[in-house]
């Protein structure tokens, strides 16, 4: 038996237009839109209909970076995937793409099977996989041919972390080249951590230990170094690339050099990049271990190069890198050495919230909002036009928001699974109000109406910037 919504009265705003029309859903997909006033759309019924009168229809929130239960540092990442998910429910997001983790010295598919177990049944949205390589190897290689046909289509590699998630230069290489000949997108986490190593232990040796050398020895330069060579390297494989949590101006100039070179080389950036600096990770009492994620925060004047960039279209997507660890019991593990400090931040809540105060703020258009937060990720990514748009056969996966409504950000009321909020006490003009994902309620009028298991595994095809 078919079932049908009707969102009525919103102003749909998807990447590509703004239109005052209505919604009709059929059986979990959008069946069709029809502007405002038009005897099509008066002459539709439905089982349920919405009222989104002074409301935008806008598509779910793609979150294309997200570490639920993330092994890292003697701990594990706090949100699971019940309540990661159910969280980013809460704040408009209808699907992440989270990493499955290649443990060293075992295959690809023993890091994905463990992942898909952790997901399975406890998802309030759907989700996909990227996968973390750890040990590149000749088996890796292989393996990396079947995971794209099986619709994990993106490998991240780290230039940063020596003796966990490293790959040296060599093996980064052989990875791009496996790359471009599978179609798969290679997501670069580009700082030079053999250098930061030394500076590391430099700083602990002169006895700087508070969370705020976290951001003075992971520099700027190293970040920008790591982008370039990282660029470098894919050009010399022929092999695309995708820049995650971009956060220093110098690594946006390399991107914009690269771009202006029309390479197929593209950039990510998170709302604590664009939001939230080193005077965070100076803040007393250890407050700052808040927010000690990698790349580092910056101090405040690279933000503007972050938002030019949003706008120029040199970066393309912002996700959130959620991987939240609690302040008591987690983040305190580095009291005294800022090292052992467990790096992320949360946030998989606040994105669309935060990225609509960037409307509002005037740094980006509304539709760029939904261009960096909805499409571009799902077409990174390969989930488009399933998911990040409203359009006819789309997955019904669909926001009513607020604009009007304010709200202050808090860990009192947030519903991420983490102690702290690293935006507390913000005010934010904008506010999820309904949310559907494949046309069923998760969100309804504020009351959180899904369940565990609603969502589903989603594979992915390959990167649709490159055809
Ligand atoms: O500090 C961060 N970003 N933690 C998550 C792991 C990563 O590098 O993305
Ligand atoms: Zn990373
Ligand atoms: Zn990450
Ligand atoms: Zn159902």
């Amino acid at each position: 038996m078919s079932t049908r919504t009707l969102i009525r009265g919103g102003l749909v705003v998807t990447a590509a237009e703004e239109v005052h029309a209505d919604v009709l859903i059929e059986d979990g997909r959008i069946a069709a839109l029809a502007a405002r006033g038009t005897e099509a759309a008066a002459a539709w019924t439905a089982d349920r209909v919405i009222d989104a009168r002074e409301k935008y229809v806008i598509p779910g929130g793609v979150d294309a970076h997200t570490h639920m239960e993330l092994p890292f540092g003697g701990t594990f990442a706090s949100d699971s995937f019940e309540t990661g998910t159910r969280a980013a429910a809460w704040g408009g997001t209808t699907t992440v793409v989270d990493f499955a983790v290649q443990t060293m010295g075992r295959s690809l598919r023993s890091g994905l099977d463990a992942w898909y177990a952790k997901a399975d049944g406890k998802c309030a949205i759907d989700y996909a996989f990227h996968m973390i390589l750890s040990d590149v190897n000749e088996r890796t290689l292989k393996e990396m041919d079947l995971l794209v046909e099986e619709g994990i289509t993106s490998f991240k590699l780290f230039m940063a972390y020596p003796g966990v998630f490293y790959s040296d230069d060599g093996q980064i290489l052989r990875a791009m080249q496996r790359s471009a000949a599978n179609g798969g997108l290679i997501m670069m986490h580009a700082e030079n951590g053999i250098a930061i190593d030394v500076l590391v232990e430099q700083a602990l040796q002169r006895g700087e230990t508070d969370p705020r050398y976290h951001g003075e020895v992971r520099k700027a330069l190293l970040e920008a170094e790591a982008t370039h060579r990282a660029i470098q390297l894919a050009r010399v494989a022929g092999a695309p690339l995708y820049v995650v949590h971009v956060s220093a101006e110098e690594a946006v100039a390399e991107l914009t050099a690269a771009r202006d070179k029309g390479l197929p080389v593209f950039g990510e950036t998170c709302p604590q990049y664009l939001f939230l600096s080193t005077d965070n990770l100076a803040e007393p009492g250890f407050e700052g271990a808040k927010y000690v994620c990698s790349t580092p925060l910056r101090p405040r004047e690279h933000q503007a190069a972050l938002w030019r960039g949003l706008r120029t279209d040199d970066l393309q997507v912002v996700s959130t890198d959620h991987c939240p660890f609690c302040f008591t019991g987690q983040k305190e593990l580095g009291r005294g050495d800022f090292s052992k400090i467990p790096n992320g931040l949360p946030g998989v809540e606040n994105r669309m919230d935060l990225l609509h105060q960037a409307v509002v703020d005037g740094h980006i258009s509304r539709r760029r909002w939904i261009e960096i937060a909805c499409a571009a990720p799902a077409r990174m990514f390969g989930l488009y036009p399933k998911k990040g748009t409203i359009a006819p056969g789309a997955d019904a996966d669909v926001v009513v928001y607020d604009p009007a409504a304010t709200q202050v950000l808090s860990a009192e009321t947030h519903h991420m699974n983490v102690d702290y909020s690293a935006y507390e006490g913000k005010r934010v003009t904008g506010r999820v109000e309904t949310v559907l994902s494949r046309g069923e309620p998760v969100i309804d009028k504020r009351a959180f109406t899904g369940r565990a298991g609603h969502g589903v595994y989603t594979p992915r095809a390959t990167c649709q910037y490159l055809n």
